[in-house]
């Protein structure tokens, strides 16, 4: 058993102190938002994640698991002690480093004993060199410490399970033995562990997430081809997937990625070449493809429409920017409805969990209570997010209820021979679409 301080009960810091504890550690969550460590103490999770919930009570109640708003507490008995902060994008597209910076000074000025600090918060390349001089400058008296870089790579929706069973760890440091003692941590997940420096591990964190949009945006470019050659997207990508070398994963075309991490990463890493006086090509013209597929959701809408938004009542399913998570940042369904209100367009949406995320950031869109109240009267309707609970509706008494039956199909969930034959003007993405009308 060892003794872990975790700074942050986000999603990346609520699942790291819940994981750890199960796998045995004493683990404290210290998070400067009181209401939110109230929560957590009554058992109210701060974020929707699958099995998070047990999870947490389970370690609660066997006494592994702590939550505070005290870094003295937090760090009293700690030997290990993660940074899990927020880096969010400033306006320039650099992460702004605000949270970790005061999360290493408060460390810094509460730390009794030689402390092991990891990074796990994804920061520019060069950070950790960064902390290190912050908790040097602002310790009171000086207290043995190493800066260790261990970037997660744990998905939203199935975070516990990636946390895990993670695929590898990656650990950055100077001091050699300190990144062996957190190899110590990660040895039960029984994963390949990379250790290296400080700036290899946080540019594999870069690398890896600009690589995983880079695949997306490859195949989104592919889906526009295949829609003006009339070839369909999703069996390309199966049958590029069988290559070994490509691999399945990743290639589904759609409405481009979203959420908190690829778009900010992306940008940071781009921005990041760029003050570094390179031009990074290839990053920018994956972000504007991901823009581009958003766009295009909203030009099918209208298209089939007959070239105008103005009064039309257009339904979205789904908000968040992936399933099986509440979380709407930078979701490309707000964009689109964002988009659909500007031009005139009446918004109506339901989503299974993220409508409360999703009214704090859109203001005039109307929520209703499922999919087929979103269908009713609408003169298109169109998926956004891959819900299961999407995949198998009754499509006849959807394409009874709309007023027209325009269906748009942003993640390929339906197949658009089946759609046709039930009546509707069925658009995917990327499926076969000759612009001549190939299906209807
Ligand atoms: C991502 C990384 O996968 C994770 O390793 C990192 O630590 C954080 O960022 P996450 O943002 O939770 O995780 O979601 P992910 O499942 O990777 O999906 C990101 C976006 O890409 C979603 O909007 C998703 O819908 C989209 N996507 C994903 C596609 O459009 N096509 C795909 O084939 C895969």
């Amino acid at each position: 058993m060892k003794s872990i301080c975790v700074i942050g009960s986000g999603y990346v810091g609520l699942v790291t102190a819940t994981c750890f504890a199960d796998l045995g550690n004493h683990v404290v969550t210290v998070d400067i938002d009181a209401r939110k460590i109230d929560k957590l103490k009554q058992g109210i999770m701060p974020i929707y994640e699958p099995g998070l919930e047990e999870l947490v009570e389970r370690n609660v109640k066997a006494g592994r698991l702590h939550f505070t708003t005290s870094y003295d507490d937090g760090l009293a008995q700690a030997q290990y002690v993660f940074i899990c902060v927020g880096t969010p994008s400033a306006v320039d597209g650099e992460a702004d480093l605000k949270y970790v910076r005061a999360a290493a000074q408060t460390i810094a000025e509460h730390m009794r004993h030689p402390l092991i600090i990891i990074n796990k918060s994804t920061v520019p390349v060069g950070t950790g060199d960064w902390t290190a001089d912050i908790v040097k400058k602002s310790q009171p008296e000086p207290v043995d410490f190493a800066v260790v870089s261990c970037p997660e790579f744990l998905r939203e929706g199935s975070a516990i399970g990636d946390f895990m069973s993670p695929d590898r760890t990656v650990l950055g440091s100077t001091d050699a033995a300190a990144a062996q003692k957190v190899a110590e941590l990660y040895e039960p997940l029984k994963a390949p562990i990379v250790i290296t420096d400080i700036r290899t591990a946080e540019m594999i964190k870069y690398a890896s997430n600009a690589f995983l949009a880079t695949r997306i945006s490859f195949i989104n470019e592919i889906s526009i081809i295949c829609e003006r050659l009339g070839a369909d997207v999703t069996e390309v990508a199966r049958g590029m997937g069988y290559d070994k070398r490509i691999g399945p994963h990743f290639l589904q075309a759609g409405v481009g990625y979203g959420g908190s991490c690829f778009p900010k990463d992306v940008k940071a890493l781009a921005n990041m070449a760029l003050t570094h006086g390179m031009h990074p090509q290839l990053l920018n013209a994956v972000m504007e493809i991901n823009d581009f597929q958003r766009k295009q959701i909203v030009l099918k809408v209208r298209d089939l429409l007959g070239g105008s938004l103005e009064g039309k009542q257009v339904g979205l399913l789904g908000l968040a920017f992936k399933p099986n998570t509440d979380d709407v940042r930078d979701a490309p369904a707000l964009t689109v409805a964002r988009s659909l209100m500007n031009q005139g367009g009446k918004v109506r949406a339901y989503d299974p969990v993220a409508m409360e995320t999703a009214t704090a950031e859109l203001k005039g869109l109307a929520l209703l209570d499922n999919a087929y109240q979103v269908a009713e009267d609408a003169d298109a309707l169109v998926i956004m997010t891959d819900w299961n609970e999407f995949k198998q509706l009754d499509m006849k008494r959807i394409r009874a209820s709309m007023k027209l039956p325009i269906l748009v199909d942003g993640r390929n969930i339906y197949d658009p021979q089946v759609m046709h034959d039930l009546g509707f003007i069925y658009r995917g993405v990327g499926r076969g679409y000759n612009g001549e009308g190939l299906h209807d």
